[in-house]
């Protein structure tokens, strides 16, 4: 039975161009995010640092035996390094490599038996060439192997490399235990054998992800009586401020996005603020701020005066500090686990206006910064984050957009 100590290698099998690698990155940032230590080991990065960077399609013939053997090599070392990194206490190494026969999986197989670790391969099969004609567009051609060579000649070499890999290529099949196959971009998924809370969280992403990629936008709601108040917590209205960045936000999303979804949580200050762009909205009660239970209605001073021990607690480890009779960000962190899902299976832009520390553990997700970070990250009032997908992570752009409001007002959001 797998529990939180045990070693994990999911072991990546694919053709190049099947969003492998893309997989992987979301796989561990999902694990980061859940409090587990999880690392990639890159074969490719391992063979371009070892061996060289421009290789031509020749080097991946299954023929060519100088080229096969480097390509052994390189990979057992990548195997190697995941090995130490679990035994110096590593908990989840994601293998990301083509592992494309069944004698290569074998052999891992048994290599991380020995070792003590349990594996799961993950199999991206695409049937559908649209898919891997866009893979091999917006992330080979970006490779480091292609670095100052033209479009025209990176597709040619590239389309003859995945054809060396295509003659030798054996998918995954039933007696290979553990395996979760990844269908055309999650159209379709199979799993077998798999076993384990931890792998079961795998396969529920697997499930979920889908290949489309829209933008995310983030706020927090409009200022409320209580954040005027320097109060925590509650269900307040929105002040004036805070109204007047409902209706910039509105203005903003004037027209929306096509098929734009809003979600808020289910507090009037967010579904007060998402009213004003006049679309419907889902109200998520996982979106709710974090529970300060005995705190909700104080100020920050009245908590350190009454409770000085329960805000030296606070100060002096925000993540795993847990308000009295209410919520640490780690037990947000818990219960956003299934909005994560959720948003995962989006296929259209969306706008989530939240709150504080919802937020950042979201936010923290997205960009896959660590959990760490999310008690301390600035994400101030009326500004509207953008979070828009790239091939390698996404980009974000900061809007505040009650630029007017808030010089006269003169004030800084907090
Ligand atoms: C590479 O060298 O780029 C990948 C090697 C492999 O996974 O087959």
């Amino acid at each position: 039975m797998q529990h939180r100590e045990a070693k994990i290698v999911l072991v990546m099998v694919g053709l190049p161009a099947r969003g492998k690698s893309f997989l992987a990155r979301k796989l561990a940032r999902y694990l980061r995010w859940l409090g587990q230590d999880a690392r990639i080991f890159n074969v490719g990065s391992y063979r371009r640092e070892r061996i060289g960077q421009h290789k031509p399609a020749s080097f991946f013939d299954p023929q060519n035996p100088d080229g096969n053997r480097a390509r052994q090599r390189v990979a057992l070392e990548a195997l190697e390094d995941a090995f130490s990194w679990l035994r110096g206490g590593g908990q989840v190494a994601l293998y990301d490599a083509t592992n494309s026969t069944r004698a290569r999986r074998r052999v891992i197989a048994e290599l991380c038996h020995r070792e003590g670790a349990e594996v799961l391969f993950v199999e991206s099969l695409c049937f559908d060439r649209t898919i891997v004609e866009t893979n091999v567009r917006e992330t080979k051609l970006m490779s480091p192997d292609y670095v100052g060579v033209s479009t025209e000649e990176a597709l040619r070499d590239f389309r003859e490399r995945i054809a060396h890999y295509e003659r030798a290529y054996e998918p995954v099949d039933d007696s290979e235990q553990s395996f979760v196959k990844v269908i055309d971009g999650g159209r379709q998924v199979v799993v077998n054998r798999v076993d384990g809370p931890l792998l079961a969280r795998v396969v529920a992403l697997l499930l979920n992800s889908r290949l489309t990629r829209h933008t995310i936008w983030l706020t927090r709601h409009g200022e409320s009586i209580y954040n005027k108040e320097r109060r925590l917590g509650g269900d307040s209205p929105l002040s004036p401020r805070g109204e007047a960045f409902a209706t910039a936000l509105g203005a903003h999303f004037t027209p929306p996005p096509p098929g734009l979804a809003v979600w808020t949580s289910t507090l009037q200050r967010t579904v007060q603020t998402a009213d004003a762009l006049g679309l419907p909205t889902t109200a998520w009660r996982q979106l709710d701020e974090i529970d300060a239970g005995v705190c909700d209605g104080l100020t920050y001073d009245e908590m350190a005066r009454r409770m000085p021990d329960v805000y030296a607690a606070r100060k002096a480890d925000k993540l795993r500090f847990r308000f009295p009779q209410g919520e640490s960000y780690l037990d947000v962190i818990h219960r956003l686990e299934p909005l994560i899902l959720e948003l995962e299976r989006q296929t259209a832009p969306t706008l989530i206006v939240g709150h504080q520390a919802v937020l950042r553990t979201l936010y923290a997700y997205l960009v896959g910064d660590p959990i760490e970070n999310c008690p301390h990250m600035t994400l101030p009032l009326h500004t509207l984050i953008e979070l828009t997908p790239n091939a390698y992570g996404c980009d974000e752009k900061r809007t505040l957009l009650t630029r007017a409001v808030e010089e006269r007002h003169s004030i800084i959001p907090s």
